[in-house]
């Protein structure tokens, strides 16, 4: 594996790098998903071919990288990673592209956040294999062509409605959309971490950490790694529940895994504009926090939790988010609820 850019080395590839399934058989979840990329593989293998391109996408922490490297791994092919924001100018993505070996996986993490320029060059590069650069500007500017290997693009996104169509269009291997896990899975998920890290947990401690998961594996694992760190300075040989309780507590993430950004979100919502409508700038400005970062980290679970929703005039708690923390109701005349 190779890594084009510093800003996919975060706490997560540390995490991934012991946690990270190595087989279909240890990746668990996404069952759909997984059906399909079994037969696109095989069916790959058997013609010698690349594997069509794909397109991955959901809120972040689900497992969209996991998944491109187990593709490589089960295709026997190499993975070099980078994302739309690393690549800044066309000569970026040409030298990435030209560096292709036969069968080689190329992965695009945040795809929605590739420039339109460089976009157009990705998609003669996808449909036909051919890279078209001009060199040179004004009269004299020429054009070449250079064919390249065949290989696969993994793009994934966290915003499918910001990939422009033209883009969406060419994965011709799928879109696949994943989706939260439930808790059993979570459960499972942090069952086999706990194994591979050597921590010693019973089942009730499992359930604590799997309810505040926010139904992602990325969170449990890092919410099994601190409540480990807390067992082994509390002296505990074994993590309990009573201890990753206290270690939930601890890091201030509330029974239905709410942290005090998303309560901040709620809060702001019922107190500050009477649970809305309001717009997602006004939040923003409100909570002191990028548009961006709410739209992609927090509202994903606060919708799948029920407790906002997204309406045309803007973003309204629902009476969920009243009762979880705990304000009252408002009287049918005077809400806005739904
Ligand atoms: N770690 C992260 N995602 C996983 C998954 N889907 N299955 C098993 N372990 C994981």
């Amino acid at each position: 594996m190779s890594l084009t850019a510093p800003s996919v080395q975060n706490e997560d590839t540390s995490l991934d790098l012991t946690l990270r399934p190595q087989t279909w058989n240890e990746y668990i979840g996404q069952e759909g998903i997984k059906k399909n990329l079994k037969i696109l593989i095989q069916a790959a293998k058997e013609r010698d071919e690349a594997v069509d391109h794909l397109l991955f996408y959901g809120p972040p922490g689900l497992g969209k990288t996991t998944l491109a490297n187990l593709i490589a791994r089960e295709m026997g092919a190499q993975i070099k990673i980078t994302s739309g924001p690393a690549i800044e100018r066309v000569g970026d993505l040409a030298s990435i592209l030209t560096n292709l070996s036969p069968g080689d996986i190329l992965f695009i993490d945040e795809a929605h956040r590739l420039n339109k320029l460089i976009e157009e060059i990705l998609y003669p590069a996808l449909e036909s294999r051919s890279l078209d650069i001009v060199i040179g500007k004004g009269p004299s500017a020429r054009t070449i062509q250079l064919d390249l290997p065949p290989f696969t693009l993994i793009a994934a996104t966290t915003r499918m409605a910001l990939l422009s169509s033209p883009l969406r269009s060419r994965f011709s291997g799928g879109t696949f959309r994943l989706d939260f896990y439930s808790d059993d899975e979570i459960g499972k998920i942090i069952m086999r971490s706990a194994k591979i890290l050597g921590i010693s947990i019973d089942n009730e401690a499992i359930l604590e950490i799997a309810k505040r998961s926010r139904f992602t594996p990325r969170v449990a694992n890092r919410l099994l790694k601190r409540a480990r760190d807390f067992a082994q300075v509390e002296r505990s040989g074994s993590l309990t529940a009573d201890l990753a309780v206290k270690a939930l507590d601890l890091m201030e993430i509330d029974r239905r895994g709410l942290e005090a950004t998303d309560r901040m979100i709620l809060d702001a919502i019922i107190k500050k504009f009477s649970g809305g409508p309001v717009g997602l700038a006004t939040l923003a400005a409100a909570t002191s926090e990028e548009k961006e970062t709410i739209e992609e980290v927090y509202e994903p679970y606060l919708m799948q939790l029920g407790f906002i929703e997204r309406t045309s005039r803007g973003r309204v708690a629902t009476r969920h988010a009243y009762e979880h923390i705990g304000k009252e109701i408002p009287s049918a005349g005077q809400a806005n609820l739904i």
